[in-house]
């Protein structure tokens, strides 16, 4: 499959990513997120903001239409024992991180992003966030925007390891402890048009 095939589902895409963009070296494949799976997304949540969305903030996102995913993984016999009580979904996989994203006029807007604790550092936050440029590319997006707490370094460092670069800050814009409020540092990244070639082509034969 190919970009200008346009994969509209998110096991289409999956597919589709797992064939032309990223080699991790296990099966995974991207879920969309569902009432059901919000004890879980929440618990995960809590686990890892300071002001962790609710419930809530997930099931108006769903209900808006914006690209809720969950990525995920069977398990495997080499698998770390740690990774014995780690997140699952109702059929066993593993939950490994979600993403949140608004989609808009030539844009698309990250709002949440986490991998699980226990899969930090494996490659899952850069593996959504490759998915997301796929799909935004997809939608007729331009442009990634997001913005990230000034505090949250690992955050930040993911985003410029993946391209994003800092256009402006949002003073205040964030709740922080003890009633105070924290600088937002707004980042966008540039999406690559398709392969004009592959378009030239869809259009020929639309
Ligand atoms: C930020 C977060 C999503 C990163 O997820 P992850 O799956 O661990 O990230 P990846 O493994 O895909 O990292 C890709 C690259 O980003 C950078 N990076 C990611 N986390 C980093 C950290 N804590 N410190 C420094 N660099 C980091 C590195 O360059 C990394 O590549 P490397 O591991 O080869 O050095 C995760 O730490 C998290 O969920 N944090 C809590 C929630 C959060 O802050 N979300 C973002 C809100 S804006």
């Amino acid at each position: 499959m190919r970009l200008a095939d346009k994969p509209a589902s998110g096991t289409e895409l999956s597919a589709w990513l797992a064939a032309e963009v990223v080699d991790t070296g296990r099966p995974w494949s991207l879920v969309t997120m569902d009432e059901s799976m919000l004890p879980l997304v929440a618990a995960v949540e809590c686990s890892s903001h300071p002001h962790p969305w609710g419930p809530g903030h997930f099931r108006d996102s769903i209900a808006a239409g914006y690209w809720c995913q969950l990525l995920v993984t069977p398990s495997q016999p080499g698998d770390p024992s740690a990774w014995g009580d780690a997140p699952r979904l109702a059929d066993g996989r593993l939950l490994l991180a979600y993403l949140v994203a608004m989609p808009g006029y030539l844009e698309t807007h990250l709002l949440n992003i986490t991998t699980v604790p226990l899969h930090r550092r494996q490659g899952c936050a850069r593996l959504l966030l490759e998915a997301l440029q796929a799909w935004s590319r997809l939608q007729g997006a331009e442009w990634l925007w997001l913005e990230v707490r000034a505090s949250n370094e690992g955050a930040r460092s993911l985003y410029e390891a993946i391209g994003f670069c800092q256009v402006g800050r949002r003073r205040d814009y964030y709740p922080a402890d003890g009633g105070q409020r924290e600088d937002a540092v707004v980042m966008s990244l540039a999406l690559l048009p398709a392969d004009p070639a592959i378009e030239a082509e869809t259009e020929g034969a639309a």
